[in-house]
């Protein structure tokens, strides 16, 4: 065993967050820039009239980088690390607007394509086959483009590495880095964070879906993929944690031998200090593995019912003051699963929170619970109810409110995406962003 540890330490050993790798150079870093170069050997495709290099266009609250005392690196996303970036034009888009926009394809990126997501139970054993096979490329090859923040000491900048990643391991670090707490003037504060408690919630976990999802269709050049989804409403018991599907755990709780993801890790487990981002990135022999214990803890012993996702549908306000866990008939915090669906006042944990406190294990502690491909699926049926909520409301753009959350302004830019999505931009329907779902049980 510790034969294999040395040798993964010495492979994946400190290369130099989602960061482009091209962007954490010493040259890109020290000129603050994000513009790498396209085919064309130009910044940002500039001279293909992909995109252009600029400043950052978005308002700046804090003046980030001038501070001097300890603040936030994801604050004003991604100032304190670039303040020039890719504005990509037309329908171009990625962090050298070397891809195309969600819902586009081609060599100009002028035919819209969409793709549907489906309940796994609605997918054909060969569509089931490749998604599992997929998964276990994604968790076993290093990202080209992408690579991930590590530190043990968020107070010191210079402390800060980039570190190499698998495809999967990029997306678990996404959702670990982007909940990380806030830290302003040197203190951290555990309410907020940048994906939860707050209007961008919805709409962070949206592009999250949409960044994996495209980067499995160019791992495997399989441009129909869709993240399948699974529908808990009034599953008694998880009936998709069977090893054909998403496996079964042992009596300790770990994922059985024989599932499909026995073997796998938890990227940045140790996760409960404030202070560090992943210090044990890389480092095989620290990271657990996945566990679940569906329906074990005595306080959460079912998933919502239908009549909860029906509950959940009717509030028409997208969000409401004062726009946390606190707010009252909010479609958003019912969703996240702050209130009861049903009068959407009473403080209880439902909906999307329940779910992961259903399943225990990994998927409960929320810093690393992407590690547990049910995260994928449950944010998957999570992004289908809200969906429904934009298709029944009309809900728009200017739905977004504005709000006192730190990164969830509408106007500010999602955390810690490459080009700038803003936050009020995911507030319309998927068909827009190039995938629709599959209607299943009457929804
Ligand atoms: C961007 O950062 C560089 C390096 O810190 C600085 O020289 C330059 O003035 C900055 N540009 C703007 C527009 O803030
Ligand atoms: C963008 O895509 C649309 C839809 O396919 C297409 O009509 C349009 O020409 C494209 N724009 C450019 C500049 O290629
Ligand atoms: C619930 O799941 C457990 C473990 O997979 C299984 O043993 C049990 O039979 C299931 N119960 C029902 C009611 O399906
Ligand atoms: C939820 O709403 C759907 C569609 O309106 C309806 O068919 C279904 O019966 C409702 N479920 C419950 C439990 O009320």
């Amino acid at each position: 065993m510790f034969t294999l540890c040395t040798v993964f330490v010495l492979f994946l050993g400190v290369v130099h967050c989602q960061f482009p790798r091209a962007c954490t150079t010493s040259e890109a870093l020290q000129s603050r820039t994000c513009c790498p170069h396209w085919e064309d050997g130009s910044p940002c495709g500039s001279e293909s009239g992909r995109g252009q290099c600029r400043n950052k266009v978005v308002p700046v609250k804090f003046s980030a980088g001038q501070v001097r005392q300890v603040y936030d690196d994801r604050l004003e996303w991604p100032l304190f690390y670039y303040n020039s970036t890719c504005k990509c034009f037309e329908n171009f888009s990625g962090h050298n607007c070397g891809q195309c926009k969600y819902g586009y394809y081609g060599e100009n990126c002028d035919r819209k394509k969409t793709v549907i997501r489906k309940e796994i139970r609605q997918l054909s054993s060969e569509e089931r086959e490749k998604f599992f096979s997929y998964l276990a490329s994604a968790k076993t090859t290093n990202s080209a483009d992408f690579v991930i923040l590590s530190t043990g000491d968020r107070h010191h900048r210079d402390t800060y590495r980039f570190v190499d990643a698998s495809v999967y391991d990029i997306f678990a670090w996404i959702h670990y880095y982007s909940i990380k707490p806030l830290l302003i003037n040197g203190l951290f504060d555990e309410s907020r964070n940048y994906a939860h408690r707050g209007p961008a919630f919805p709409g962070w976990h949206r592009i999250g879906l949409m960044f994996f999802e495209r980067q499995i269709q160019l791992l495997t050049g399989d441009e129909d993929f869709a993240i399948p989804y699974y529908d808990w409403r009034d599953e008694k018991n998880c009936s998709i944690c069977t090893n054909e599907l998403l496996g079964e755990s042992n009596e300790q709780g770990f994922l059985d031998d024989n599932s499909h993801f026995a073997s796998w890790k938890s990227i940045c487990s140790g996760y409960n200090y404030d202070e560090t981002y992943c210090q044990t990135a890389g480092d095989q022999c620290q990271m657990e593995r996945l566990h679940r214990k569906p329906g074990v803890d005595p306080f959460v012993t079912s998933l919502p019912s239908s009549q909860a996702v029906n509950d959940t549908l009717k509030w028409k306000n997208f969000d409401t003051f004062p726009y946390d866990h606190r707010s009252t008939r909010s479609f958003r915090n019912v969703l996240e699963g702050f209130m009861r669906p049903s009068d959407g006042v009473t403080r209880e944990s439902n909906m999307h929170g329940q779910v992961h406190n259903y399943f225990g294990g990994t998927m409960s502690q929320v810093e690393i619970s992407a590690n547990d491909p049910m995260f994928l699926l449950h944010h998957c049926f999570v992004d289908k109810i809200f969906e429904q909520w934009l298709l029944r409301h009309n809900g728009t753009p200017d739905n977004y409110p504005e709000n006192g959350q730190l990164g969830q302004g509408p106007n500010e830019c999602t955390t810690p995406y490459f080009p700038c999505y803003r936050n009020k931009d995911f507030l319309r329907s998927s068909s827009h962003m190039g995938y629709e779902y599959s209607v299943y049980k009457g929804m």
